[in-house]
């Protein structure tokens, strides 16, 4: 069988999506376990102001997020027909725009009713389900050569990033 190979352009965006949602996800936790720590609590806090840390790293992911959701809906679109892809693309935009509705200043003075916070972790712990699953489909499909491929540096010729041009032109000339 043909070794997997997933587009530079896929790759660069899909691979700072995944580093930095990760790292939202961490942080995430983080502020879970100090603020809040009704079902989970972390053994150890790190020392720090962790909420500005999150606030921070999610605005990384909505930099992130942008132009990746526009390649997912364009370019990529029909992989969006698996409906792991679909789900863990619906989490993200989910999960960013609740992040965006959440006041900093209310998690810090423990008002953990407000619906917005509420709202927020629910889709966080969807969003993290819908990244098992979406790498329970992958592994299922090609195993971890289709899961390396997305994490891979090699190459092609015709897909250098001086060629990311004229690859989206070509995709918007077909409408
Ligand atoms: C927050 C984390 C993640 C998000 C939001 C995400 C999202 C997506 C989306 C939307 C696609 C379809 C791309 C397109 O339309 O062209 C995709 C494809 C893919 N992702 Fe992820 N992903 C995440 C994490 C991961 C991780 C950790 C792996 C590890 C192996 C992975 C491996 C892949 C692979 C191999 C494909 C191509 C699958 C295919 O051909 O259908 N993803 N991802």
């Amino acid at each position: 069988m043909a070794r997997p190979y997933q587009p530079s352009l896929l790759r660069l965006l899909h691979g700072l999506v995944a580093l930095v949602a990760a790292g939202c996800w961490i942080s995430g936790l983080v502020v879970y376990s100090r603020f809040d720590g009704r079902w989970v609590r972390l053994p150890f806090t790190p020392p720090g102001d962790w909420v500005d840390v999150h606030g921070s790293i999610g605005v990384l992911l909505v930099l992130a997020a942008v132009p990746f959701v526009a390649y997912a809906f364009g370019p990529g679109r029909a992989r969006l027909a698996r409906a792991a892809n679909a789900a863990v693309l619906a989490g993200l935009i989910l999960a960013v725009a609740s992040g965006l509705r959440m006041d900093e200043h209310a998690v810090r003075a423990g008002a953990l009713q407000e619906p917005a916070y509420g709202m927020h972790v629910g889709i966080a712990l969807l969003l993290s389900l819908a990244v098992l699953g979406h790498l329970g489909g992958v592994l299922a499909r090609g195993g971890w050569p289709l899961a390396r491929s997305m994490f891979s540096p090699g190459i092609r010729s015709g897909d250098r990033p001086s060629d990311w041009p004229a690859q989206l032109r070509r995709f918007a000339g077909r409408g």
